[in-house]
C-alpha cells in the first residue's frame, strides 16, 4: 500500500470504509475456516481415541492443519480468472482449510476415510485416490474434499475442507519432494530430468516399504486384533 493510500484510509474516505469492510469480511471468513478445521480435527481425534482404547494402537500418527495464506488465495483466484472476494473464495476454492492426516498403515487410510464418509453431517464433494492411481512424479495420498456444517451465532454454514490422508512414508516423500521441487524455474536446471527420475525411484522404494509393513500387519492381524 502506498503512503497516499494509507492517508486516505486515515481520513475515513469511502475507499477506507470499503477497504476495512472487505478486510473484516475476509478475516471473518478465515475464522470460519479455522472453526471448520477444529470440527474435523475433533472428529478425527475421537475416531483415533476410540480405536486406541479398543485396539491398543493409534491409527493416526499425527494431524497437521493449515489455512491457505492470503497471497496464495489471491494467486489461485487470479489463475482461475476470478476477483479476490469472500464470495469467490467460498464458491471456487476447496482448499482454504486443509487437514493432513498421517496414518501408520495403508488400510488405516481407508478406514479413516470410510468412517468420516459415514458421518451423516459430512458431505463428500470429491475424492482423488492418488494411492491407487499415483501421480506420474510418484506422489501418493488420498485426497477428500468434504463439507461440514459449522454452527455460528448467525446460523449453520456448510464449510469445505481438504483432507489429505497418507502414511508416514508417503508424507516423508511428499514433504521432501515439495521442498526440493518448489524452487522457481527448477525445471530449467541442468540434470532436472535425472532428478525427477531419482525422486520417482525413491517413491517406489517407499511404496515397497508401505506394502511390506501392511503385509506384516495383516499376518499378525490373523492372530491378534491390531
Ligand atoms: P492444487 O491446485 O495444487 O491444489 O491442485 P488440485 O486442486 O488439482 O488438487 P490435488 O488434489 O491434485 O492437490 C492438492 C494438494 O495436494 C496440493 O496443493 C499439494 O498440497 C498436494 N499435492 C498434489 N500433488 C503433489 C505433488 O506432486 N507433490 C507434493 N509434494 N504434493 C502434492
Ligand atoms: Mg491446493
Amino acid at each position: 500500500m502506498t503512503k497516499d493510500e494509507v492517508k486516505k484510509l486515515r481520513m475515513n474516505s469511502p475507499e477506507s470504509l470499503q477497504f476495512l469492510n472487505n478486510a473484516t469480511k475476509f478475516y471473518n471468513l478465515m475464522m470460519m475456516y479455522r472453526c471448520a478445521i477444529r470440527e474435523i480435527q475433533t472428529k478425527l481425534e475421537v475416531l483415533d481415541d476410540e480405536f486406541s482404547v479398543e485396539n491398543n494402537r493409534n491409527p493416526i500418527s499425527f494431524i497437521k492443519t493449515r489455512i491457505k495464506q492470503p497471497n496464495s488465495i489471491y494467486d489461485k483466484l487470479q489463475k482461475m480468472g476470478y476477483e479476490f472476494t469472500t464470495e469467490n473464495i467460498q464458491t471456487y476454492l476447496n482448499d482454504v482449510a486443509g487437514v493432513r492426516i498421517v496414518c501408520a498403515f495403508i488400510d488405516d487410510i481407508y478406514m479413516i476415510s470410510d468412517l468420516i464418509t459415514q458421518q451423516d453431517d459430512i458431505k463428500v464433494i470429491e475424492i482423488k485416490d492418488y494411492i491407487k492411481n499415483p501421480k506420474s512424479n510418484g506422489y501418493r495420498s488420498y485426497h477428500m474434499i468434504v463439507e461440514i456444517p459449522v454452527f455460528f451465532a448467525k446460523g449453520k454454514t456448510p464449510m469445505r475442507v481438504e483432507l489429505q490422508i497418507r502414511t508416514n512414508g508417503m508424507d516423508f516423500w511428499a514433504t521432501l519432494e515439495h521442498q526440493l521441487r518448489y524452487k522457481k524455474g527448477i525445471e530449467e536446471m541442468p540434470g532436472y530430468d535425472e532428478i525427477s527420475e531419482e525422486l520417482l525411484h525413491s517413491a517406489r522404494a517407499i511404496i515397497e516399504a508401505d506394502n511390506e509393513m501392511q503385509r506384516i500387519k495383516d499376518k499378525i492381524g490373523m492372530f491378534y486384533e491390531i
